[in-house]
């Protein structure tokens, strides 16, 4: 079947972070939108009718899963990712930054130290210095126009660690770490038994030419391992707040868990639980036409940009719907950058420091949208640089 991705949808005035927040972020709203990460798509057809379903239903008292909820997910990863889970393992939380909150909070006390892999998305930081713990970090290493994880660096500094947060694919650099990358990451967090969080929120989103590894499926390594992840990004579902979270060892299962029962944090919505179990049960068609569809987004960002900008440099991503862009070359400042971006280019990207200082110089942007919004996007910005800087 095919999907009409090119489709313009209105999104201002629906309560949309990415175009009705415009004003409060960036000044003003006439901007081509591309900086929160979800996706300017309507949801896959069996999605909305099963949605739809729900509502001529019309009671929405409290929720409870049933099995098919939970054979969904676990027919989900094996079948895409080969990983044979069991539904015992499974917790419900309301998105993966909760849960990112509730493995900091449940496994590590304050000042413990946790290690972190920037340049990486802003909660990551913010969840271990919120709850008062100390943020280490192993900076990734850019070498050739990928980013690189640096290995003696890990090995240092993992030994301090009592919680380690991995981001696979990586948000914003677009890395998906290779089994063997991944292997040698969990190998010296057994050795020096630090728990993984490992946030896959973008698993679904990889490009052909590369293939995602769950650091849950190492089997050797799983009663170290916490994953998240959820169909927020690859179904566009981020405003349901549904989401999993897979914990083999029942020693960190109980910890994390317990505090997600205390806190009634499990209770979901009616319409996520439809939606993600929906989006698993009958995706894979709509998502596979969605990664042809991005694919082409990217090809096209990397020609422009090589073609008719040569002042900037793109990270070709492996998975993600985003583009980490280096603006260094034009040599302004952050604020600077924010400034001729939102003023002068009128696009709305993510600016780079927020994922750390080795963001600095860099912009994030957000390439899920119908190709016309991209093209007119990289028309403002070829303009605003032709005129400012040439
Ligand atoms: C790496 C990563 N983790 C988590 C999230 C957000 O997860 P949730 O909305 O389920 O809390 C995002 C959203 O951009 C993300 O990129």
């Amino acid at each position: 079947m095919q999907y009409d991705f090119d489709q313009i949808i209105d999104r201002r005035n629906s309560c949309c972070f990415k175009y009705d927040a415009l004003k409060m972020l960036y000044g003003r709203e006439d901007l081509v939108s591309l900086w929160v990460a979800d996706m300017d798509f309507a949801v896959a057809p069996g999605i909305q009718e099963a949605l739809q379903n729900r509502l001529d239903h019309g009671v929405f008292g409290y929720n409870y899963r049933l099995d098919d909820y939970y054979h969904a997910i676990l027919s989900w990863i094996q079948r895409r990712y080969g990983w044979q889970a069991e539904q015992d393992w499974i917790i419900d939380t309301p998105g993966v930054v909760p849960a990112l909150n509730l493995a900091v909070l449940t496994l590590t006390r304050p000042e413990d130290k946790i290690l972190i892999q920037p340049p990486v998305y802003r909660p990551f930081f913010n969840v271990i210095t919120d709850h008062k713990r100390s943020l280490i970090t192993n900076t990734l290493k850019l070498e050739n126009g990928v980013y690189q994880l640096d290995r003696e660096d890990f090995e240092r500094k993992i030994r301090q660690a009592s919680l380690f947060i991995l981001c696979n694919p990586h948000n914003p650099v677009g890395r998906v770490w290779q089994r063997e990358e991944l292997e040698f990451m969990a190998e010296l967090c057994k050795r020096y038994d630090v728990p993984i969080m490992s946030d896959e929120i973008h698993c679904d989103l990889v490009y052909p030419e590369h293939e995602f590894c769950s650091m849950g499926s190492l089997k050797e390594y799983q009663d170290l391992v916490i994953v998240s992840f959820s169909p927020a990004k690859s179904f566009n579902l981020a405003g349901l707040g549904a989401s999993v979270t897979i914990i083999p060892n029942p020693r960190l299962r109980k910890a994390v868990n317990d505090l997600n029962q205390y806190m009634h944090l499990f209770t979901g919505n009616a319409f996520g639980i439809e939606a993600l179990k929906t989006a698993y049960s009958i995706g894979d068609d709509w998502l596979d036409a969605l990664i042809a569809y991005l694919d082409g987004n990217r090809q096209y960002l990397a020609e422009y940009i090589a073609a008719e900008l040569p002042e900037l440099s793109m990270i070709y991503p492996e998975g993600t719907f985003l583009a980490w862009i280096n603006f260094a070359k034009l040599g302004m400042d952050d604020n600077a950058l924010f400034d001729f971006l939102t003023n002068k280019a009128r696009v709305a990207l993510d600016p780079g420091r927020k994922y750390g200082v080795d963001g600095s110089g860099f912009s994030r942007l957000n390439f899920a949208c119908p190709r016309s919004i991209l093209e007119e996007a990289m028309d403002r910005l070829h303009k605003a640089i032709k005129e400012n800087f040439r």
